[in-house]
C-alpha cells in the first residue's frame, strides 16, 4: 500500500484502532500496550540516553500511550510516518497529549536505505513497529525496513515488531478485521487469501500476516515472540505476538 492509501484511511484510522469499544481489540490493544511498556521500562532500568522510535507511528497511539506510562523525561520518543494525512492527525493529538517526554513525528519512507542518516545515532536505541505494520510494507523493501530498523537502534538497541498472528490467519483475521470496518471499508467475499495469509480488498486494503518462524527469521532471531492472548467466548487465542530481536 502506498502512503495515498493510507492518507485517505487516516480519517477513520483511530475509529477502527485506539477508539474501537470492540472489547476484541480493547482487550488487544491492552495487552500489547502492556507488553511493549514492560519491554521499554526494562530496557530504560539498564540504559541511559536512548529514544523510541515508532515505524509507521500512523496517528501516534503507541508513543502516546508508552510516554504516559513511562513518565521518564529523560526518553525522547520519535514517530516516523509517511502519510501526510497521518501525520497531521498525530499532531493535533500531540498538542493536547499530556505526557512528560518530548514527542517528535518525522515525515520518512521507512524503506528507503537512508533512512538513518535522519537520525542521531545513539547506541541503545528502541525501534519498534506495531498492528502487523510490517505486512503492508512491500515485500521487495522488507529487508531495507529491518536493516534500517537494525541501524537506528544501535549496537546495544533493541528491534521490537508487534504483528497479527499468521499461525492461525483463518480464525484470527476474519475477527479482527471484522471489527475495524471504519478503517479498512469494506470485506469482499474474496478478502481473505487463506493460502497467502493476504488480507485484501477491491478498494486497495492489502496486508499481510506471517508465521512465527517467519518472522523469527526475517529479523534473524531465535527468541520466542511474546503472545497477546485474548479471551473469546470464555476461551483465550493468541491474536498476535511482539518478537524482540537485541541488535547486540
Ligand atoms: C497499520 S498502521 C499502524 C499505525 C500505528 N503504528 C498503530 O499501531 O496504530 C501502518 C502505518 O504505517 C505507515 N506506513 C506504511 N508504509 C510506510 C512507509 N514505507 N514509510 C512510512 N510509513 C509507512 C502507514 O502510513 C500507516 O500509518
Amino acid at each position: 500500500m502506498d502512503n495515498k492509501s493510507w492518507d485517505s484511511l487516516a480519517a477513520d484510522y483511530d475509529k477502527s484502532v485506539e477508539d474501537n469499544q470492540n472489547p476484541l481489540i480493547i482487550n488487544y490493544l491492552k495487552k500489547e500496550i502492556e507488553i511493549l511498556h514492560t519491554l521499554c521500562q526494562k530496557h530504560s532500568d539498564s540504559h541511559k540516553n536512548f529514544s523510541i522510535i515508532d515505524m509507521g507511528a500512523g496517528t501516534g497511539r503507541v508513543v502516546f500511550a508508552l510516554d504516559k506510562k513511562l513518565r521518564n523525561e529523560s526518553i525522547e520518543f520519535l514517530g516516523v510516518e509517511n502519510s501526510d494525512t497521518m501525520l497531521d492527525c498525530a499532531n493535533q493529538k500531540n498538542i493536547s497529549h499530556d505526557g512528560l517526554s518530548e514527542i517528535t513525528f518525522l515525515k520518512y519512507d521507512l524503506t528507503d536505505s537512508n533512512l538513518p542518516r535522519y537520525f542521531e545515532l545513539k547506541n541503545s536505541n528502541i525501534v519498534m513497529c506495531s498492528y502487523n505494520t510490517l505486512g503492508v510494507v512491500p515485500s521487495d523493501k522488507r529487508l531495507n525496513f529491518i536493516n534500517n530498523m537494525k541501524t537506528i537502534a544501535g549496537k546495544n538497541g533493541l528491534v521490537i515488531l508487534t504483528m497479527f498472528n499468521g499461525d492461525d490467519f483463518g480464525f484470527v483475521a476474519p475477527k479482527l478485521y471484522r471489527s475495524m470496518i471504519p478503517m479498512i471499508k469494506q470485506i469482499d467475499d474474496d478478502s481473505f487469501d487463506e493460502t497467502n495469509r493476504v488480507f485484501h480488498n477491491s478498494i486497495g486494503f492489502r496486508s499481510q500476516w506471517f508465521t512465527k518462524n517467519e518472522i523469527k527469521s526475517i529479523l534473524g532471531t531465535s527468541l520466542e515472540p511474546i503472545p497477546i492472548d485474548v479471551t473469546v467466548d470464555d476461551k483465550c487465542f493468541t491474536f498476535g505476538n511482539v518478537f524482540v530481536n537485541v541488535v547486540a
